[in-house]
C-alpha cells in the first residue's frame, strides 16, 4: 500500500478567542510540527488544548493567523474534504454510533461520494479491526463492548481513510491506566508504521513521557520549557 507519508504543520501567531472575545483560547502561538513528528501536547484544564487540535484539524477556524498543513494554508481549503482525506480523529469520548456494529462504524470515514464500493469498505474495516485485535467483536454494537474496546474501534475508524494526520484529544482519559496504555501502544505503533504525523493531548505524565517532543501550553501560549 503506498503511503504518502506525514502532514507538515506550520502555525504562525494562529489566535482563537470565544464569546465575543471574552475568553481567548489561543494567544498568537508560533508552532511547527515536522512531517512524521509525534508530538505530545499537555498543560492544565482550559489552556486551549482542544482549541489547537481543532483548529489543526480544520474542525474550525482560527481568528488570526495561519495554518498551513502540507506546505498549503487551510484558509480557503475546502475543509470537509481536508478533513475527510487527511485526518484521523480520536477523542476522548469515541462517539461510535450505537445502532452500527462496530464494522460499520469504521466504514463511517469511508462514505460519500467519491468512496470505496460497498466490498471494499467492508474489507477495509475487516483489517482496520484486526490491526486493533477486534476482528471477533466486529458486529459487535458499541454498548455491547467494554470502554477500551470502543477506544479501539475509534482508532480504528481514525485510520479508515489512511490519514497522514492523527489527532488524538486524551484519547486515554475514560480508561484505567492498563487499558489507555494499549490503546496509546496502538497509536505510537500505527504512526510509526504509516509514517503519520501524530499529535496527543493528555493530562497523563507517563503517556505524554512516550512522545519524543512535548509541548506545553499555558493560557493560550507556549509555556516555557522546564528547567
Ligand atoms: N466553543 C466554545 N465556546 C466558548 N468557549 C470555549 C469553547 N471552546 C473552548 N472554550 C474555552 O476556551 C478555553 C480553552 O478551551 P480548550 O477546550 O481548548 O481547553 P483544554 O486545554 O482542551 O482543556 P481540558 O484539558 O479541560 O480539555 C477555555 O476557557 C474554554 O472554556
Ligand atoms: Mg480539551
Amino acid at each position: 500500500m503506498s503511503r504518502p507519508g506525514g502532514l507538515e504543520l506550520r502555525l504562525t501567531g494562529v489566535a482563537k478567542s470565544f464569546e465575543e472575545g471574552r475568553i481567548a483560547a489561543l494567544r498568537g502561538l508560533d508552532l511547527v510540527i515536522a512531517a512524521g513528528e509525534f508530538v505530545a501536547v499537555t498543560g492544565p484544564s482550559g489552556c486551549g488544548k482542544s482549541t489547537l487540535l481543532n483548529l489543526i484539524g480544520g474542525l474550525d477556524a482560527p481568528e488570526s493567523g495561519t495554518i498551513e498543513a502540507g506546505g498549503s494554508p487551510l484558509a480557503g481549503r475546502d475543509l470537509t474534504e481536508y478533513r475527510s482525506r487527511e485526518v484521523g480523529f480520536v477523542f476522548q469520548l469515541h462517539n461510535l454510533i450505537p445502532v452500527l456494529t462496530a464494522a460499520e462504524n469504521v466504514q463511517v470515514p469511508m462514505l460519500g461520494i467519491g468512496g470505496p464500493p460497498a466490498a471494499e469498505r467492508r474489507g477495509r474495516a475487516m483489517r482496520l479491526l484486526a490491526e486493533v485485535e477486534l476482528s471477533e467483536r466486529a458486529e459487535a454494537r458499541p454498548p455491547q463492548l467494554s470502554g477500551g474496546e470502543r477506544q479501539r474501534v475509534a482508532v480504528a475508524r481514525a485510520l479508515a481513510n489512511d490519514p497522514r494526520l492523527l489527532l488524538a484529544d486524551e484519547p486515554t482519559g475514560s480508561l484505567d491506566q492498563e487499558t489507555g496504555r494499549r490503546v496509546l501502544d496502538l497509536l505510537v505503533r500505527l504512526h510509526a508504521e504509516r509514517g503519520a504525523t501524530l499529535v496527543l493531548v493528555t493530562h497523563e505524565e507517563h503517556l505524554a513521557a512516550r512522545a519524543p517532543r512535548r509541548i506545553a501550553l499555558l493560557d493560550g501560549r507556549l509555556a516555557p520549557p522546564p528547567g
